[in-house]
């Protein structure tokens, strides 16, 4: 009988211990947003609803704006059906960077405004999985990636060095840009993945899933970290609550500025002199 209980706790206690390891950081920033406005792309489901939430219990909203006080660059696909978009350019890498690209510059002026404003750019550690050469697809009318894994890490492995070139035209104002890692997190951006999408199979990992992977709220912790913390430094990256270095492609101040460069040649019917930074 004493075996079956000591067995009992110790397992319980085991997987609250992994639970709690694989929830990942914490945000415990106390700063509240009263009156100020936070734009942020894919705000109706997982991780950018579970953010908006957060800030909601945080604001007295406030409807009319003529500036923002942050921008969360969250909107994301993963593992879909690679096809162009009416624009011509592959849908993951519009999606997930080329449409925060023409929006973060679009906003740019009422960021400006804020006495001191923040972009966020959510990445991924999938960024780490690509190489300079995949980077090309940048280029309009590519339609392939080598899969849809490389499509997904070269758009969050562009958005690591736009978060790095651009926090740098930006050195002198008050707009600090980070990018940002939530962790593996439970939402609906694994509809398109098979090993997910099948009820069978989601069904086989799902006791293992409540362990290692975070809720959408313990998701947006690293987000609303980045957006609340005192710490002003720019153009980094980070996971669990923590500042960490992104991959060496990432952290290349060379490969950050020619694709900048060649993503602004490549949307260049988006933008006029003034929107640019
Ligand atoms: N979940 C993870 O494990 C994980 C890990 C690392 C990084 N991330 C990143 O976290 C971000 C949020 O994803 P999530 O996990 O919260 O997934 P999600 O629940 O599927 O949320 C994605 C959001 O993006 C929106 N969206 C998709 N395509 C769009 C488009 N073309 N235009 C405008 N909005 C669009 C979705 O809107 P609809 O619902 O209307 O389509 C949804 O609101 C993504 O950038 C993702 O890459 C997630």
């Amino acid at each position: 009988m004493w075996k079956y209980v000591a067995g009992t706790i110790v397992v319980g206690s085991v997987t609250y211990a992994l639970i709690k390891y694989f929830a990942g950081g914490v945000c415990h920033c106390t700063t509240r947003l009263d009156g100020l406005v936070v734009v942020i792309t894919g705000g109706n489901s997982g991780i950018g609803q579970a953010l908006a939430l957060e800030l909601a219990q945080r604001d007295s909203l406030n409807n009319e704006f003529s500036e923002i006080y942050a921008l969360v660059n969250n909107a994301g696909i993963f593992y879909h059906p690679q096809v162009l978009t009416q624009d011509g350019y592959e849908i993951t890498l519009q999606t997930n960077y080329l449409g925060h690209f023409i929006l973060t510059h679009h906003l740019l002026n009422l960021l400006k405004k804020s006495v001191h404003a923040r972009i966020i750019n959510v990445a991924s550690e999938a960024h780490r999985n690509v190489n300079v050469y995949d980077l090309k697809a940048v280029t309009k009318c590519q339609s392939e990636f080598r899969s849809h894994f490389v499509a997904y890490g070269v758009s969050k492995l562009a958005l690591v060095l736009f978060t790095k070139e651009l926090s740098k035209k930006l050195l002198n104002t008050n707009v600090i840009v980070n990018a940002v890692n939530p962790g593996n997190v439970e939402t609906n951006i694994y509809r398109n993945f098979p090993p997910l999408s099948n009820p069978w199979l989601y069904a086989i990992q799902w006791p293992l899933r409540c362990i290692l992977i975070k809720s959408p709220r313990q998701g947006a912790q690293t987000l609303l970290h980045s957006l609340l913390t005192s710490n002003r430094s720019t153009g980094q990256y980070y996971s669990d609550c923590k500042l960490v270095l992104p991959s060496p492609i990432a952290a290349n101040d060379k490969i950050a500025k020619e694709y900048y460069d060649l993503t602004l040649e490549v949307l260049a019917e988006w933008f006029t002199t003034e929107s640019e930074c």
